[in-house]
């Protein structure tokens, strides 16, 4: 455990609650995207930078095991000086996703994340609102801003899984704001981790009614989205025509989320999409030229994409572009 403390505020990043304060009285939400390479992270603050975009760049449990937690953090650092060199200062918040203890989250805070969430939503109600509690008042010491979680997501994300899916309750919402101190709320309308949402023929819809009841609970209040990909059908079709093997990929419905944006709602977490987007351009550029072997021939069409798919969002979903 690491005692130095790298503050964010070094390493020229901002925490989230200025973002989400302009974000709220806007009708926009700021995108939180995923990264574990350099690519990724690329294609993120290219399409930030070129919409005018403010951007959280999230890591994950499983991304900091993979990609080594010191060389992300290197990462979102160059990624402040990279966004400089493109020509706009846009504002990075470095974001732990998933954090599951608060361990890790203190560990994030220690070394230069300037926002951390802290998921407690599989504990009983008073364990959740106590762990949350207890990280909330160390961040807060460093002015780090904290997501907390209540309402169970389905699906898999990295090491985070559950198969079944509990709705927020609205009753339970202002309780856990007041008692815990968060900066913002993580809800479960319906949304879901990973490419399969939903089953065919079930309804694809998620619960606008429950977000506007908890709205009115807890006006003005950050409120989060996690697990929002849409799982664009044009992009699984590229993948399935080169050779992948993704059937009944199905997601929420953009339209949803960009009435969800307007809202409270100032984070929209998208993950899923990115990886689609990375995987049908792999397969796509080595299908069309199997000699190829040079990464950077297939990872450089890849990180376009990604480009291109992070760019739409910003525009025509969360309405982010300019707000930079
Ligand atoms: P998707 O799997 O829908 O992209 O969700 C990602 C996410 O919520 C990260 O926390």
């Amino acid at each position: 455990m690491p005692t130095r403390i790298i503050s964010y505020k070094d390493l020229g990043l901002v925490n989230s609650r200025e973002l989400f304060r302009k974000a709220i009285k806007g009708g926009y939400a700021i995108p939180g995207y995923n990264f574990n390479n350099l690519e990724q992270l690329q294609a993120i603050i290219l399409a930030c930078v070129e919409t005018r975009s403010p951007v959280i760049i999230q890591v994950s449990k499983g991304a900091r095991k993979y990609a080594n937690q010191t060389l992300l953090r290197f990462l979102a650092q160059g990624a402040v000086e990279y966004a400089r060199e493109l020509g706009y200062n846009i504002p990075i918040v470095l974001h732990l996703d998933h954090g599951d203890s608060y361990e890790l989250c203190q560990d994030c805070i220690n070394t230069g994340f300037s926002s951390v969430m802290i998921d407690g939503s599989h504990l009983p109600y008073d364990q959740n609102v106590a762990l949350t509690k207890k990280v909330v008042e160390y961040a807060h010491l460093y002015d780090v801003t904290v997501e907390g979680e209540l309402g169970v997501l389905a699906g898999i994300e990295d090491d985070v899984a559950s198969e079944t899916h509990t709705y927020t309750q609205p009753d339970e919402v202002e309780d856990f704001v007041n008692k815990t101190g968060v900066d913002s709320l993580a809800i479960a309308i319906g949304t879901s981790h990973g490419a399969y949402k939903f089953k065919p023929g079930e309804d694809h819809a998620i619960r606008l009614d429950i977000l506007a009841e908890i709205e009115k609970r807890i006006p003005n209040f950050p409120i989060v989205l996690h697990s929002s990909s849409s799982i664009p059908q044009d992009i699984v079709k590229i993948i399935n025509d080169n050779g992948g093997r993704l059937k009944d990929a199905i997601g929420i419905s953009e339209d949803q989320l960009r009435l969800a944006a307007k809202s409270t709602v100032c984070k929209i977490n998208i993950d899923s999409d990115g990886r689609l987007a990375v995987t049908a351009a792999v397969r796509k550029a080595l299908n069309e030229k199997p000699e190829e072997f040079d990464p950077r021939k297939y990872l450089g069409p890849a990180r376009d994409a990604l480009k291109a798919l992070y760019m739409h969002k910003i525009i025509n979903v969360l309405g982010s572009n300019g707000k930079a």
